[in-house]
């Protein structure tokens, strides 16, 4: 088979190995290949991983990187964000310096339905073109794969608007987009008093387009006080895959009203924040196999507390870490600074922040068959760092490190 790159010098090559989520003690079993090298063939695959001596051929390839004796790692995955949305919201931070708190920016009509109101005033095209730079700054900083949620919307025609905005950015610029409908984000003002009729058309008007459409591979809740209840989330979730919608659930980010057991129970394939998870919620994720989806950078930024990833991780739940890129919780695009507040605060070890961005990351995504780790058969998404070895970009924090992306085999950011 043709060889389209071939990367050797690798100083060290980091990556955790499978097609799985890691629970458990597997969270930190990181393959360290010293003197490494791979070769990526011309659909973009990896086909081989090796240290030491490799095939005379390999020299050949169309493109031959020497990695200069650097760390790589896969590419990094961004399995929650909130990526398509009109205006900013920087004038929530005084009020937050002022002490106001995220849900009665919300309950007063600003917060979410400030971002609703801007995205509902923007056309697909400045959506897509907004949320293109946005990317443009992710990749940049290792994001080769990211999730994308609706959710500003709140109509069906703008919930599909968004959806259509992150369709149009799909495979024209590098990163690899993965939809999900939030249209139960928040309840828009103009069904204030009429909740039930808003969640009769997330269920019997919404999803259904979407599904037919084809516009999402996820149902998302915000299931949270004074948004979506236990009850609500459930309902539209069980709506949502009934279409084929695999569910996943904004949960215990500021109150811990059940979340957790509603993901358990369903099971949702990830639940997201955690910030606030009991013992009960704990157990119910590790029962259902639903991985915690923890979004460090959002705690940083409503300087609120770190969820309880280690007793996650001991208690057998996969953990994943995002950035929760959003104009309002956390208008941050750097999963970089992510990994670095996961290791601080969460106090996991680089090993296991490494498999939380990729291989758990991927599976949160239902994507840990093709991404998520550097394999032979999994696609060449790659970063190569500033960096020799796994703990230097653990060390230090602030900047970005990486040198160059490769994505499908090829390279796409080099700096
Ligand atoms: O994940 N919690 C709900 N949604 C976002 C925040 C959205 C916003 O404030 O615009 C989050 O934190
Ligand atoms: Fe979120």
């Amino acid at each position: 088979m043709a060889i389209k790159t071939f990367i050797h010098h690798i100083g060290m090559l980091a990556t955790p190995i499978g097609h799985s989520a890691h629970r458990g003690k597997e969270q930190a079993d990181v393959q360290i290949l010293k003197d490494a090298w791979t070769a990526v063939s011309e659909d973009g695959t990896i086909l081989a991983v090796g240290t030491g001596a490799y095939p005379q051929e390999y020299d050949q390839a169309q493109n031959v990187i020497d990695a200069e004796g650097a760390l790589v790692t896969p590419g990094l995955v961004d399995a929650h964000t909130h990526l398509i949305f009109g205006g900013w919201r920087e004038h929530e931070l005084a009020l937050k310096l002022r002490g106001v708190a995220y849900l009665d920016i919300l309950a007063q009509g600003g917060g979410i339905l400030s971002t609703v109101r801007s995205t509902r005033a923007a056309t697909e095209q400045e959506l897509a073109d907004k949320a293109g730079e946005a990317l443009a700054m992710m990749l940049e900083m290792g994001t080769t794969t990211c999730e994308a949620k609706s959710g500003y919307g709140l109509t069906t025609e703008d919930e599909l608007k968004m959806l259509r905005a992150i369709r149009d950015l799909q495979g024209k610029q590098p990163v690899d987009l993965v939809p999900t409908f939030l249209g139960a984000h928040a309840l828009p003002e103009e069904y204030k008093d009429n909740r039930e009729e808003y969640i009769r058309l997330l269920c019997e008007e919404m999803i259904p387009r979407v599904a037919e459409e084809h516009l999402a591979e996820f149902c998302d809740v915000f299931c949270e006080t004074g948004v979506f209840t236990t009850e609500e989330s459930r309902t539209i979730l069980m709506a949502g895959k009934k279409y084929g919608l695999i569910p996943k659930i904004h949960a215990d980010e500021i109150d811990p009203i059940g979340g957790t057991l509603v993901a358990g129970e369903l099971p949702a394939i990830s639940a997201e924040h955690l910030i606030r998870t009991r013992d009960e919620g704990i157990e119910a994720m590790a029962k259902g196999g639903t991985i915690a989806c923890c979004l460090p950078a959002t705690s940083f930024y409503l300087d609120a507390d770190f969820a309880r990833a280690r007793d996650m991780i001991t208690a057998g739940v996969p953990v994943a870490i995002a950035t929760d890129f959003n104009p309002g919780s956390c208008p941050n695009l750097s999963l970089q600074l992510a990994m670095n507040l996961g290791c601080y605060k969460y106090r996991m070890t680089p090993e296991e922040v490494l498999t939380a961005v990729t291989l758990n990351a991927a599976a949160a995504i239902h994507r840990a068959d093709t991404i998520g780790s550097v394999e032979a058969g999994k696609k060449a998404d790659l970063v190569i760092w500033k960096a020799d070895n796994l703990d230097f970009i653990f060390y230090r924090f602030g900047n970005n490190l990486v040198h160059q992306v490769i994505k499908n085999g090829e390279i796409v950011i080099d700096r």
